[in-house]
């Protein structure tokens, strides 16, 4: 067995292509989080912003270029006309309704289904090349919805996932060890939300077996305390926005390290949503959902085969099915 199971890929673009194009679809809170980070951490020479909201649209664009001299040069534009963001290498869609205090995920489902017939279409026409990075909620359904809609092959159609629910668990385990989470690997698959499973068997810090680690620090392994780790995780948001009434920081953090990952051909192996079906069992559909992908210029390069135990690859199942449950009755 390979360390990585390739799949279907297409030819990456030319490397003699310098300019390097992202459009951002949503100029909302995350939206504006990810192209801010975007533009501090120097991953474009252009940036699109589009909106369905003129006047917002053109105050954060003007707001963004007003900071030109204290950032690497990238051009902004913005528009509500698709027209802006021909030839782009990256198009990050952000756009759609967001959680109320409370309400799941899940529940966006139809108001953002709705838009994204609207959307994906023209992003898909204009930037007929590009590989589509769908953030808005429920994400990894909309990641469905973005493929299908758009005819994409499955490796340019990448949903952010858990790299979002990743990072808060390596925060929350370094928290607890009391290390830098970047020290720590440790990766949340399936569903980025409620259904998510956490893949206890390959934590490790600076290289070291978790468990081997805590035992070596005689700290008794305490599976309640990982597991509540775990729930803190899945409520990490629900938190964040009945504190401050959405998410924004870390996402926008999250979508950028992808965003690098792509454009800079980084092959770096990151828990993002892809198309699952044939990887750990899952064979009752075609579902989107998040496994640790290898990322690079052409999109997904393949799929980790990390070593699960049967008992999380049977909560990945049950995450599928979860998915499945709801975008089966979409009809697509
Ligand atoms: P927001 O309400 O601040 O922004 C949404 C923006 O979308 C608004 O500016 C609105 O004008 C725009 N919009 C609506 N319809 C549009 C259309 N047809 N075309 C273009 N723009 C349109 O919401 P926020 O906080 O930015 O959240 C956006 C989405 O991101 C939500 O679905 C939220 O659940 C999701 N999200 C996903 C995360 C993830 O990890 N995948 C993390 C955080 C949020
Ligand atoms: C988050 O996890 C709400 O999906 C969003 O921050």
């Amino acid at each position: 067995q390979t360390f990585f199971k390739p799949i279907h890929q297409t030819e990456p673009p030319s490397p003699t292509k310098r300019h390097i194009k992202i459009t951002v679809i949503g100029t909302g809170n995350v939206g504006m989080a990810i192209a801010q980070t975007i533009l501090t951490q120097d991953l474009a020479d252009e940036l699109a912003l589009v909106d369905a909201k003129p006047d917002k649209l053109r105050g954060e664009m003007l707001d963004l270029q007003h900071a030109a001299a204290f950032l690497p040069r990238t051009k902004i534009v913005a528009s509500v006309d698709y027209d802006v963001t021909a030839g782009s290498d990256l198009c990050i869609v952000t756009a759609g309704a967001r959680q109320n205090p409370g309400e799941s995920r899940l529940s966006l489902l139809h108001r953002n289904v709705a838009l994204f017939r609207n959307i994906i279409q023209p992003l898909a026409q204009h930037s007929p090349d590009s590989i589509l990075m769908i953030v808005s909620n429920p994400v990894d359904i909309l990641t469905y919805v973005a493929w299908k809609i758009s005819g994409f092959p499955s490796n340019r159609v990448i949903g952010s996932g858990t790299n979002l629910d990743s990072s808060r668990f390596r925060f929350l385990i370094a928290d607890h060890l009391d290390v830098n989470a970047q020290d720590v690997q440790a990766y949340i698959v399936g569903e980025h939300g409620d259904s998510s499973v956490a893949l206890w068997s390959s934590i490790s810090v600076g290289g070291v077996p978790v468990l081997s680690f805590l035992e070596k620090q005689q700290i008794a392994y305490e599976k309640e305390t990982l597991e509540k780790i775990h729930k803190t995780v899945i409520e990490s948001a629900y938190e964040v926005i009945r504190l401050k009434g959405y998410t924004s920081w870390a996402i926008g953090y999250s979508v950028a390290n992808l965003a690098r990952s792509v454009l800079r051909n980084q092959r770096r192996i990151h828990p993002v949503s892809v198309l699952a079906k044939g990887f750990y069992g899952i064979d009752g559909g075609e579902v989107f959902l998040s496994l640790p992908a290898q990322l690079g210029r052409g999109g997904v390069l393949g799929v980790t085969n990390v070593h699960l135990t049967e008992e999380e690859e049977q909560q990945l199942r049950d995450s599928a099915k979860t998915l499945l449950e709801v975008q089966n009755q979409l009809g697509l």
